[in-house]
């Protein structure tokens, strides 16, 4: 051996050793640089290439709400990375979808199913009757004055028939009805006084659609899906659709609980009072809406006012209780695996979230079915920072 070939070869052994410690100093480091930003730092931090999915593997999918701009960039990087089920935000929503009679908008929504299948993410349909972005035609004739209920029954079933037939067989759930349930504390006041409800003159368009669906998508689970499930008014009053629905024998699978919560609310004890009640029912559970936000209920200032402190944000006090709401939450979930189909987060991180833009006043961030002016307070109300980051948060779910 001569000696350039002598010398070569212990360059190469540099660069061989260079590189071993190169990729060691990186192997080590990089959990480090996740514990560094977690208080919660545990076990489960040394498998940097795992997602909440990976987490939740053996007990159930881990969702996430997409929209068109999430679909590219960092935010599409991380949901293939963390998320297995995903939720169109708006896309398939009957007014955004079905405009007028005529026409149907299946851009968006093609968009998002091709990019889950693409990716090997199941996709939960969101959702086929609400009484918000409707539809609005579909209520009035050609006179300008209310249908019948006959011709708005058979409109929605060619709605269902559309667009459950269209994604048949790609979509594993669909919220079937979405928010039918009233919010007032009048026990006997079941239902919302929705246009479905009112030219209907009564809650048969629930299993009418229910019956639809089934018949459009045989394989799809059906949901039932609302806000505040755990509230012990609004559970009584859920439950006695659900019991009806069952004993009429229309083709239910599941009660969707949005999980639209706050650091407060709900209780252990109302969250599993809630589980425990659908499920003896035989019913399963899917968390669909997931968001806790930092906001807290406060009085409505005067109309005209400004907040009067500049607005601290996440604090550590409130991150720390947003960690232990989520513990809680998770702890749970895991408890009742045999009946949750899956969870779901709304929206991706806290770069954007949907309460960002109903959370005005002293409130912030405000859950669903309340009203409040909507000034940009932010929420901080998911696992992800605004850089994308995993938070302290992400931490308490997936150390278990
Ligand atoms: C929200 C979307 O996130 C917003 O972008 C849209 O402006 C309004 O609807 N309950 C539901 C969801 O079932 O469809 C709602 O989504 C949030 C409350």
């Amino acid at each position: 051996m001569n000696f350039s070939a002598v010398t070569k070869q212990t360059n190469r052994g540099f660069l061989l050793l260079a590189i071993v410690f190169i990729v060691l100093s990186f192997v080590q480091c990089t959990p480090k640089h996740q514990v560094a930003s977690s208080s919660q730092a545990g076990t489960k931090a040394d498998h940097p290439d795992k997602g909440l999915k990976d987490y939740y593997k053996n007990y159930f999918p881990i969702g996430v709400a997409v929209s068109m701009a999430s679909l590219h960039g960092p935010d599409s990087a991380l949901i293939v990375k963390e998320f297995n089920s995903v939720t169109p935000e708006n896309d398939m929503k009957m007014g955004p979808i079905h405009p007028s009679e005529d026409i149907y908008n299946w851009k968006n929504a093609d968009k998002i199913v091709d990019f889950a299948v693409s990716h090997h993410i199941k996709i939960r349909g969101h959702n086929l009757c609400w009484h918000n972005q409707e539809a609005a035609w579909m209520f009035k004739g050609a006179d300008g004055k209310p249908v019948t209920k006959e011709l708005l029954l058979r409109r929605l079933k060619d709605h269902i028939f559309a667009v459950a037939g269209r994604y048949k067989g790609k979509i594993y759930a669909w919220d079937v009805v979405n928010e039918a349930v009233d919010d007032s504390d009048d026990t006997t006041q079941v239902y919302r006084k929705s246009n479905w409800y009112n030219i209907c003159n009564g809650p048969d368009f629930i299993e009418a659609a229910f019956r639809y669906a089934h018949e459009a998508d045989p394989q799809a689970k059906l949901y039932y899906n609302d806000y505040n499930s755990e509230h012990p008014v609004k559970r009584e009053k859920i439950y006695k659709l659900l019991k009806k629905l069952i004993e009429d024998h229309v083709p239910i699978d599941g009660v969707g609980m949005q999980a639209h919560w706050k650091l407060y609310e709900p209780s252990p004890d109302e969250l599993r009072k809630a589980l425990d009640e659908v499920t003896s029912l035989g019913l399963k559970v899917q968390f669909t809406e997931l968001d806790i936000t930092i906001r807290l209920p406060q009085p409505k200032p005067a109309p005209g006012s400004t907040p009067p402190t500049p607005d601290p944000g996440y604090t550590p006090e409130l991150e720390a209780k947003q960690i232990a709401q989520y513990k809680m939450a998770f702890d749970i979930f895991r408890q009742y695996k045999k009946f949750i189909t899956s969870v779901t987060f709304w929206n991706v991180s806290d770069k954007y979230s949907w309460l960002d833009q109903r959370g005005g006043g002293l409130t912030g961030g405000v859950a669903a079915g309340e009203n409040t002016p909507r000034t940009v307070r932010k929420a901080y109300p998911l696992l992800f920072n605004e850089n994308l980051q995993r938070k302290n948060a992400y931490w308490s779910v997936v150390n278990f």
